[in-house]
């Protein structure tokens, strides 16, 4: 079989051809060393500070899509047939800044500066897409960003004012738009790419279904979509990851459907991409969702890796099994349909065979009189890995449980239902009363660990708390409707 070589891609405003392409070569390595870009800066070198924010523009099926990623953990190989810019960019031909990086100095939102790039590309981002934000759409667009001297106050002030310094549609983004679609669409290949080193290849596949077949060929290679988990293997471990097999730029893996009553997940779309559907479908998810991670992590990352990289601190599991999710494992052409909480077998180890991957993720909408919740325990509000998470789904019908599904993360070795819990809601009369004692049942359940992010007794003491406010939340809204009924 024939395969190029070469990684395609436009850098600002020049074609770029990149052979011998390492997997586990960083983007922000390439634009530093190679390019001499250094105005994207490496602070963490891990997904969390933002001082590498670079824009990815991205043919999707509704056009060009442009969002901030972070540079320092995602792969050079897949930007290929993308537009990448940089803040070396944003300023005129004549040199005269960009209305974002106006805004920042007549606003004072740079102090020792280490940050303002990526604060910069976060808030060119955000502009392009509200160019008058609130506060808060500032506050969620900048969560991934750290700065240590300013306070972020003037940031968010700096952000509020962009509008009056110029508008997106005289933006070179926006000027350009068309011309750059026809230039990226002039890079799109229906060949498979197959670049780099023996001992670290880098895999693109051209089509879904070529993607079962480079795994059939290549079974134990590390697949890559948001890079969110993979790439922290080698910029915090050094790993080589090789051979990887590249899926970021799969439309067709990406789509989001919605079916009667199940909602249906392309394992590569991102926690961006499923926003306007949760908000729709599952509205009780979509706040949760903006506590994921950061802007950046969120454009990147997505629900088909949080589930297949089987931490027991991911996010998605804990509220995905209690919806009764399913997830769909295809290998070569052969699918098959798994209850996702079967997925986790143990602490590390999921059910998932060489050379299979994750296709879909089949949700059920949950049906009238059916109350969800999901909750995130955390040190910090934003930009946080749980300590807890929980996931609860509970069915009531005049005035009984009949059916309820709760499930945790952070309090096992997987993510995990809670049988004890969930038995003494059966059946039961909606009160107080069995909210504390399914509470209590909880130590049935689970004997959480101690570690660095919360000890054995905050874990368990957060999830029973957790279960209490379910019902009084719950409670709350249930009686508020029925006076509204009644009125
Ligand atoms: C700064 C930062 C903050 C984060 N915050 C959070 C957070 O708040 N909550 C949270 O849950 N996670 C968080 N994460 C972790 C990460 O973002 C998520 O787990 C994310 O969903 C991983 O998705 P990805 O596409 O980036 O996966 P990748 O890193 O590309 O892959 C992860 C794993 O899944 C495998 N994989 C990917 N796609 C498939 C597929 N289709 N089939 C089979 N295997 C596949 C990969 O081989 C790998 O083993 C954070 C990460 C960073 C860097
Ligand atoms: S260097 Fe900190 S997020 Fe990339
Ligand atoms: S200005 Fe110094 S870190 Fe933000």
């Amino acid at each position: 079989m024939t395969h190029r070589t070469d990684i395609r891609f436009i850098l600002n405003g020049t074609e770029m051809s990149v052979p011998d392409v390492a997997a586990s070569q960083t983007l922000l390595d390439y634009l530093r060393l190679n390019r001499r870009l250094t105005g994207t800066k490496e602070g963490c070198a891990e997904g969390d500070c933002g001082a590498c924010t670079v824009l990815v523009g991205r043919l999707t099926d509704t056009g060009l899509v442009y969002a901030p990623v972070n540079a320092c953990i995602r792969f050079l190989a897949s930007v290929d047939g993308c537009h990448v810019v940089t803040v070396e960019h944003l300023s005129g031909a004549d040199g005269r800044l960009h209305p974002v990086q106006q805004a920042m100095i007549d606003h004072h939102g740079s102090q020792c500066g280490f940050c303002t790039p990526g604060f910069v590309m976060s808030l060119y981002a955000l502009w392009m897409q509200t160019p008058e934000p609130t506060e808060a759409q500032v506050e969620t667009a900048v969560q991934g960003n750290l700065c240590r001297c300013t306070g972020y106050e003037p940031i968010i002030r700096a952000a509020v004012a962009v509008s009056r310094y110029g508008t997106p549609a005289s933006d070179h983004l926006t000027t350009e738009r068309e011309t750059m679609t026809a230039r990226l669409q002039g890079l799109q290949s229906e060949e498979r790419l197959v670049s780099g080193p023996e001992d670290d290849l880098s895999v693109i596949p051209s089509s879904v279904d070529d993607l079962a077949d480079c795994l059939l060929a290549y079974p134990d290679a590390t697949i890559v979509a948001g890079a969110t988990d993979v790439g922290l293997w080698v910029t915090k471990f050094m790993r080589n990851i090789g051979p990887a097999i590249f899926t970021a730029h799969l439309n067709a893996l990406k789509t989001i459907d919605h079916q009667d009553a199940t909602l249906l997940i392309g394992a590569g779309a991102s926690y961006t991409d499923c926003q306007d559907a949760l908000s729709t479908h599952l509205p009780h998810l979509s706040r949760y969702w903006d506590r994921i991670a950061g802007w950046q992590v969120r454009n990147m990352g997505t629900v088909g890796g949080n589930i297949a990289n089987g931490s027991p601190i991911g996010d998605t599991p804990p509220v995905l099994i209690a919806l009764g999710a399913e997830i769909v494992l295809r290998r070569g052409n052969a699918r098959r349909t798994l209850a996702l909480e079967k997925f986790f077998v143990d602490y590390g180890k999921q059910d998932r065979a060489p050379g299979e991957f994750v296709e879909t993720i089949r949700i059920p909408i949950p049906g009238p009189n059916t109350l969800n919740a999901a909750y995130k325990i955390s040190k910090r509000r934003d930009e946080d890995i749980s300590s807890v998470a929980a996931g609860i789904q509970v069915t009531v019908e005049d005035g009984r449980i009949t059916q309820s599904r709760i499930a945790f993360g952070g309090m096992a070795a997987t993510p995990k239902r809670s049988a004890a819990a969930e038995t003494a809601l059966q059946g039961q009369v909606w009160s107080a009363d069995v909210f504390d004692a399914a509470a209590k049942a909880l130590a049935q359940d689970f004997a959480p660990l101690s570690d660095w992010r919360a000890s054995a007794e905050y874990r368990m003491l957060s999830a029973q708390n957790l279960l209490r406010r379910f019902f009084l939340e719950q409670d709350v809204a249930t009686t508020a409707a029925v006076q509204l009924e009644t009125a």
